[in-house]
């Protein structure tokens, strides 16, 4: 029955072109220990352009903070082995987060370099785009280090303009979402007698 195989909400079932099978779905508080373990095995150039300064280790309360998003403002995705949550591995985490304005999501990601190079970024970055037109945000942004150029390059490609970052050294990539299109109303059937 095809309701058996259909995937929940935000899930997708990808086949990389390593061949891998890989899990795109919502984080999960289970995640929190593999996304520490994963961390140990991130490159320090990695880890500064997800974070913008060096980081030698994801603490206990920075995995539950990343991997229990207030629904009301935070949506984060992450690409993981198709295993149980707390069991697998997790390659990359995407996350926007709404402004207190509510106008705008600040997003951030990370893909790592296992998996990297194989159209995940890219992937993960129009979900977050798609999560952002849903909420009808006007804007996407994200602030990315000047000499991330593999990051602008992606960012620049789905739309997005490059503007003064937050403070020196940073860029700020910016995309107005589009506007979901207007519903055609159907007029109501009539009856035929
Ligand atoms: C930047 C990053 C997200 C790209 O992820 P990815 O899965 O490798 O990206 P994709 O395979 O989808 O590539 C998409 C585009 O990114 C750009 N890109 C990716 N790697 C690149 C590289 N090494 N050099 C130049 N451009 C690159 C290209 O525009 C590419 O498009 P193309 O495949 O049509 O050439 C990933 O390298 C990463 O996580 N880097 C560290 C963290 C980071 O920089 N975060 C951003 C700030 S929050």
């Amino acid at each position: 029955m095809a309701a058996r195989n259909r995937m929940p909400p935000w899930h997708e079932s990808i086949r990389l072109a390593n061949g891998r099978e890989v899990l795109v779905r919502p984080i999960r508080p289970e995640d929190a220990v593999p996304l520490r373990a994963g961390f140990d095995l991130l490159q320090p150039d990695e880890v500064r352009q997800r974070f913008l300064y060096p980081m030698k280790e994801l603490s206990a309360e920075q995995a539950e903070r990343l991997t229990r998003p207030n629904t009301r403002r935070e949506f984060a995705l992450v690409v993981a082995e198709p295993q149980p949550p707390g069991e697998a591995l997790i390659g990359a985490v995407a996350r926007i987060a709404v402004d207190e304005d509510g106008r705008a999501g600040e997003f951030a990601i990370l893909v790592s370099h296992y998996i990297n190079g194989m159209g995940l970024g890219r992937h993960l970055m129009r979900r977050l785009v798609r999560w952002a037109k849903g909420r009808k945000l006007d804007r996407v942004y994200g602030e990315v280090l000047e000499s991330n150029l593999p990051m602008q390059a992606l960012a620049a490609s789905l739309d997005f303009r490059r503007e003064h970052g937050d403070s020196p050294g940073l860029v700020r990539m910016v995309l107005d979402v589009p506007k979901p299109k207007p519903r055609i109303r159907t007029p109501a059937t009539q009856p035929l007698v």
